[in-house]
């Protein structure tokens, strides 16, 4: 379990980290803080795209910065939208689910404050994971 004060800096960094978000189409901004289990903290926004598809989500940002400098284990994540309940979208389950089947998952508002605890086992039950091909 994440102490409260290390989930209130990780829910800062992601509302904060709105403001960075490219989102000229949705208005929709998100914001990111991926807590590696060594303690570092990557961050994250949502970057969108005139060809609509090509966007990527803040929690993907946050993740592939984190595997693209080496880390792949991931504590927690805080995700940040105006209203608090920006649920993270299958794709990202997924991702998340790739590295970390255990990680945290908050939910914060526009402020920073936690609206919602949870974790990706529940967000993605019966996941498919690197298991069902590596361990063949
Ligand atoms: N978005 C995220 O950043 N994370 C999610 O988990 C859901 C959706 C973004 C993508 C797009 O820029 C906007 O929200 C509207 O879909």
């Amino acid at each position: 379990m994440l102490s409260t004060e290390k989930k209130h800096e990780l829910a800062g960094l992601a509302a904060k980290m709105r403001e960075r978000s490219y989102v000229p189409y949705s208005h929709y901004a998100v914001g990111a803080a991926l807590l590696t289990k060594d303690g570092k903290i990557y961050t994250g926004c949502n970057i969108e795209n005139a060809a609509y598809p090509v966007t990527v989500c803040a929690e993907r940002t946050a993740i592939f910065k984190a595997v693209s400098e080496g880390d792949k284990s991931f504590e927690a994540i805080a995700v940040s939208t105006e209203d608090g309940l920006g649920y993270p979208c299958g794709s990202c389950r997924q991702v998340m689910a790739e590295f970390s089947m255990d990680m945290e998952i908050f939910l914060t508002d526009g402020s920073g404050r936690v609206t919602v605890e949870t974790n990706i086992a529940e967000l993605l039950p019966g996941a498919f994971t690197p298991e069902r091909l590596l361990e063949r």
